[in-house]
C-alpha cells in the first residue's frame, strides 16, 4: 500500500522539490453532508477526515502547514489537538466563507516571507482523504520540471464526472482552465477529465493571481479553480498529472462518498496488517481502525471490530464477532472469541475469553480462562471501576465480577457466581454462589486429578 515514506524519501533526496507551504482548505460547512458536524471532522477509520489530509501534507515534509478553518473552527482545532497534529499546523481563519479562492487568499500574509512570496505552495482540499503521498510527490516533481513559474494540478479521467470541475484543454492537449459543473455548458459537462483540487503553485504567481479572482459564477464565490485560467492567460505554464487510481480521487461531499472513502482507507489498513503477517480471514467484514498495532501470526476472524489505539500481540486470535474498544491490550497468544467486548482492558498472555463476555476496565493475568457469559460490571451508574484477575485463574461461566475487585492467582469462581464489589478473592480459593462465598472445603484440582487417575486404575480390567 502507499505509505508516506517513499514520497518523503524521494523529496528529501532532491532539495529542489522542497515545499514552502501546504495549505489545506477546511473551512466549508459541507452542506451536502446534511449534518451538523463540520465536514472535515466526519470520522474515517477512527480519526477525523482532516487528520488523513494533514498526514498527506506531512508526508511531503513542507516548511509549514496552514489549515484554513471557518465552520466549526473550535471543533476543528480541538480535533487536530487530539490527533497530535496541532503543533505541526497553523490555523488561518476564513470568515465568512466566500469560496476556495477566497480561502487561499486568507493565507496571503502567511505565504509571504518578509513581503516576498515564499517558495512552492501546495494546496489540498480537506475532503480528499484517500490521496496517496506518492501522487503528491509526483505532482511536486512535475511542477518543478515543467511548470516552475506556473502551476501543476492533479486530474483524473472518470466514468462519472458528476460534481467535479472539468478540465478544459486546447487543440494541442494543453490545459486552458477549469470550469465548475454548475457553470459548464452541456458540451463541457461531457468532458470526463476532472479537477481533483490538488495543486502545486509557484508562490509568487499564486499571490499575483489571487486578487484577480471574481465572483461572477453561479455560486457567487471566489473559485480557486479560476487561478489556473488566469495563469494560462498570462502565459504561465500549467501542467496536469492525471491519476489512474480512481479510489484516490474520492472527494467527500455526501455521506455516500464518506462511506466510499472509508472503505478505501480500510482496505489499505488491512493490506498493511496482512503485509506484516496478520491473517485476516475476511477483509470484507473486518473493521480495523487507523493506529492499531497487531503482531505477526495473529488471526483476525470475520465480523470483528477493532478500534483505534488497540494493541494486539503475536499469535493471538480475535473473533469471529469480537469488539475490541479503545484502551484494550492483548498480550501474545491471548484469545478473544465470539460476542466478546473488551474496553480499556489488558488480557494477559494466553488468557482466553472465548464466548459472550464483557471485559471493561479489567486486567486479566496470563493463562486465565474467562468463562462464557462472564461480565465485569465496571459501572455503578456514577463512575467506572477497575478489576484485576491474577494469573491462571478460572472464572466460571456466567460469573459477574462487580468492580472494583481483585481475584488472586489460580482462584476459581463457580458458574453463575456474583462476586460482589471488593470481595477480593485470595489466590487459590474457590468461590461460588450469590453472593459468592468461599467454598468451605474446596477439592483442589490436583486432588481431583489424582482421584480421577485412581478411579481409572480401579476401573481398568
Ligand atoms: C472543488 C473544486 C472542483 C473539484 C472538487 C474536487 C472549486 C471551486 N471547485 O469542488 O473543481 O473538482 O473540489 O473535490 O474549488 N472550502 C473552504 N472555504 C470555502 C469553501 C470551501 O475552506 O469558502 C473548503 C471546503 O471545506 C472543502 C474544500 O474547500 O474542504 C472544497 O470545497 P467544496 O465545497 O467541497 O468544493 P467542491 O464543490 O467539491
Ligand atoms: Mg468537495
Amino acid at each position: 500500500m502507499g505509505t508516506g515514506s517513499n514520497a518523503r524519501g524521494a523529496l528529501r533526496k532532491d532539495s529542489r522539490h522542497s515545499v514552502g507551504s501546504v495549505v489545506i482548505l477546511a473551512a466549508g460547512q459541507g452542506k451536502r453532508m446534511k449534518s451538523a458536524l463540520p465536514k472535515v471532522l466526519h470520522p474515517l477509520c477512527g480519526r477525523p477526515m482532516l487528520a488523513w489530509v494533514v498526514d498527506q501534507a506531512l508526508a511531503i515534509d513542507p516548511e509549514r502547514i496552514l489549515v484554513v478553518v471557518g465552520h466549526g473552527a473550535e471543533h476543528v482545532e480541538r480535533a487536530l489537538d487530539q490527533e497530535g497534529q496541532l503543533a505541526r499546523t497553523t490555523l488561518v481563519r476564513q470568515e465568512p466563507q466566500l469560496g476556495t479562492g477566497h480561502a487561499l487568499h486568507c493565507c496571503a500574509p502567511q505565504l509571504s516571507r518578509k513581503g516576498a512570496p515564499a517558495g512552492r505552495v501546495v494546496v489540498l482540499y480537506g475532503d480528499m482523504p484517500a490521496l496517496r503521498a506518492e501522487s503528491l510527490a509526483a505532482l511536486v516533481a512535475l511542477q518543478h520540471d515543467r511548470a516552475a513559474d506556473g502551476a501543476a494540478l492533479l486530474t483524473a479521467r472518470t466514468r462519472d464526472p458528476r460534481g467535479f470541475g472539468r478540465i478544459l484543454r486546447g487543440g494541442n492537449g494543453e490545459v486552458r482552465g477549469i470550469v465548475e459543473e454548475r457553470d459548464a455548458s452541456a458540451e463541457e459537462r461531457a468532458i470526463d477529465e476532472v479537477n481533483l483540487g490538488v495543486y502545486a503553485f509557484d508562490g509568487r504567481q499564486l499571490l499575483e493571481a489571487l486578487p484577480l479572482l471574481s465572483k461572477a459564477n453561479d455560486q457567487g464565490e471566489f473559485y480557486l479553480t479560476d487561478v489556473i485560467g488566469t495563469l494560462v492567460e498570462s502565459g504561465r505554464p500549467v501542467a496536469a498529472l492525471p491519476l489512474d487510481d480512481e479510489q484516490e480521487t474520492i472527494g467527500v461531499n455526501t455521506m455516500v462518498e464518506l462511506a466510499a472513502a472509508r472503505s478505501e482507507l480500510q482496505a489499505r489498513i488491512l493490506e498493511l496488517h496482512m503485509a506484516n503477517g496478520v491473517y485476516v480471514e475476511d477483509p470484507a467484514t473486518t473493521i480495523i481502525d487507523h493506529g492499531v498495532r497487531i503482531g505477526a501470526g495473529t488471526k483476525i476472524l470475520p465480523c470483528t471490530v477493532i478500534r483505534a489505539g488497540v494493541r494486539i500481540g503475536s499469535g493471538c486470535e480475535v473473533g469471529p464477532f469480537a469488539h475490541l474498544r479503545a484502551g484494550t491490550v492483548l498480550d501474545d497468544g491471548a484469545e478473544i472469541g465470539n460476542f466478546t467486548e473488551c474496553k480499556k482492558s489488558r488480557i494477559g498472555a494466553h488468557a482466553k475469553a472465548k464466548h459472550l463476555a464483557y471485559l471493561g476496565d479489567a486486567t486479566i493475568g496470563a493463562g486465565t480462562n474467562i468463562g462464557a457469559g462472564t461480565i465485569f460490571a465496571n459501572y455503578d451508574g456514577v463512575a467506572k471501576h477497575a478489576s484485576i484477575v491474577g494469573k491462571k485463574a478460572f472464572i466460571g461461566s456466567g460469573t459477574v465480577v462487580v468492580a472494583p475487585n481483585r481475584i488472586g492467582d489460580g482462584a476459581t469462581t463457580g458458574a453463575g457466581a456474583i462476586v460482589t464489589k471488593n470481595a477480593n478473592i485470595p489466590a487459590g480459593e474457590v468461590w461460588i454462589g450469590i453472593p459468592a462465598r468461599k467454598l468451605a472445603k474446596p477439592v483442589s484440582s490436583a486432588r481431583k486429578r489424582s482421584t480421577k487417575a485412581t478411579n481409572r486404575r480401579k476401573a481398568a480390567p
